[in-house]
């Protein structure tokens, strides 16, 4: 049977093999690739903190991205197969975490990113709200943890909130913008906002 990374035929997809023949572990690395070629998300040194990291393939772009002087900080409920040795991860659900707690680990971050999902239902206006709820939740981490200039981006999928919510991060940051990247599945609702800037 075909499965989420196959067509009907099961064939993966080419953004699929793209990324096992470059050593990442999911081809969701090319979501944030091109967010970050297009805005300039990461750099050298930069503190990133990863919400919803598993397997890890974020993780590993970030780690290349930061280069040695930089740090990253995972959070998922399971255990990142693809996570680089040097990575802090932290086993958990986003909602029982402290910002305080994330601030333990590092004194600021530069970058907060989010590719979190809810698990779907089928139910369209039921995962749209519950994509709503993990993006408000990392909008508040991100908005407690972040440095002066520092960004976010998060994934959400397209709602009733859609445009309240892209307001909302326009109050603490300078400049927002939804993207929907060329890997990212047409037929999926999800986009990704990105905010550059933090004002605190
Ligand atoms: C699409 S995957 C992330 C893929 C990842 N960016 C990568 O490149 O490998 C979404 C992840 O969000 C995590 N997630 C969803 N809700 C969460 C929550 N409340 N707390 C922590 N992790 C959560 C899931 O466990 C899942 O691993």
């Amino acid at each position: 049977m075909a499965n989420k990374l196959s067509d009907k035929r099961g064939r993966k997809d080419r953004f699929h093999r793209q990324a096992r023949s470059e050593g990442y572990v999911a081809r969701a690395v090319y979501k944030l690739k091109t967010i970050d070629e297009k805005t300039g998300l990461l750099k050298q040194g930069n503190n990133v903190l990863d919400l919803g990291c598993c397997p890890g393939s974020w993780l590993q772009y970030a780690d290349k991205q930061v280069g040695p002087s930089g740090h990253i900080v995972g959070i998922d409920r399971d255990e990142p197969s693809g996570a680089p040795g040097r990575a802090r991860i932290i086993i958990g659900d986003v909602f029982e975490i402290s910002a305080e707690a994330l601030l333990a680990e590092l004194p600021h971050f530069d970058v907060v990113l989010s590719d979190m999902a809810p698990d779907t239902t089928g139910i369209r206006s039921l995962d749209q709200d519950r994509s709503e709820a993990l993006f408000e939740h990392a909008y508040f981490l991100a908005t407690e943890t972040l440095c002066m200039g520092g960004h976010f981006a998060a994934k959400l999928f397209q709602g009733r909130d859609f445009q309240n919510l892209q307001k909302m991060c326009r109050e603490r940051f300078e400049r927002v913008k939804p993207m929907k990247p060329e890997s990212s599945r047409k037929k999926s609702i999800e986009q990704y906002i990105v905010c550059l800037g933090f004002k605190g």
